[in-house]
């Protein structure tokens, strides 16, 4: 039995604050097992009790996935007081409360983002101990040499002495290559294609682990994440 307050649960799955909620409550807007609720502190386990917002059955869910196909110029955060977030993208139906971004993306940077409201989930993509490798696509302003791979391979040394772990380098026509790293360092891409001599003109993430971008999504669109797709984040 997992028992929570009333308003607890309708804020944590729709988004509302828990004044909206209590006030929403007290209007008489909430039901659970068919009977009105207007008890804001009434517990209930949300798993197992039928519970109603403005007539539409909460579809409970202890935590949720988001995937993201984030667009240029928006800031990989929850919230900021005048730049739009990533967060401020999802859709009113996915919205609910806790949610961030697992892994910041530049704010030039496109592709794939994972948000969630889950910290241990973010924590085991986001940590380099967890080897979880992300996939990034760079188009250059200059070609890609077999050394340059060498480097990579090797762990490049940052302009500031900072060490990366090794990463893996592929070059494509013209002066496209993807880079797989299992890190985020700041800006780590842009600085790594740096000490090469090379500058970054545009930078796209296309896979997390095994999950790869829905090439579907519009940028700025996003949807929940089904399970087989949980799975192949933590594939490499
Ligand atoms: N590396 C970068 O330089 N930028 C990103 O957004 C992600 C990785």
């Amino acid at each position: 039995m997992n028992l929570q307050r009333l308003d607890k649960i309708i804020s944590s799955q729709t988004g509302i604050s828990r004044k909206e909620a209590r006030a929403d409550i007290r209007r008489g807007l909430v039901s659970a097992d068919g009977n009105t609720v207007k008890d804001c502190s009434a517990q209930f386990d949300a798993e197992k009790s039928q519970i109603s917002y403005k007539g539409q059955a909460l579809n409970y869910k202890k935590f949720i996935y988001i995937i993201m196909n984030k667009p240029k110029g928006v800031l990989s955060a929850s919230n900021d007081r005048t730049r739009k977030t990533v967060v401020d993208l999802v859709p009113e139906d996915l919205k609910r409360n806790g949610l961030f971004p697992a892994g910041r993306l530049d704010r030039d940077t496109t592709g794939l983002l994972i948000i969630t409201d889950d910290g241990d989930f973010a924590h085991r993509i986001i940590s380099p101990k967890k080897h979880i490798y992300k996939t990034y696509m760079a188009e250059l302003d200059g070609e890609v040499t077999d050394e340059m791979k060498r480097v990579f391979a090797n762990g490049v040394v940052l302009a500031d002495g900072t060490v990366c772990r090794p990463a893996e380098l592929t070059a494509y026509n013209g002066n496209c290559a993807t880079v797989k790293i299992c890190e985020g360092k700041y800006h780590q891409i842009k600085r790594m294609f740096g000490t090469v001599g090379l500058g970054v003109n545009s930078l796209k993430r296309t896979a997390v682990g095994k999950l790869r971008l829905d090439e579907d999504l519009l940028p700025g669109q996003s949807r929940e994440l089904t399970d087989r797709e949980l799975k192949l984040i933590f594939k490499n």
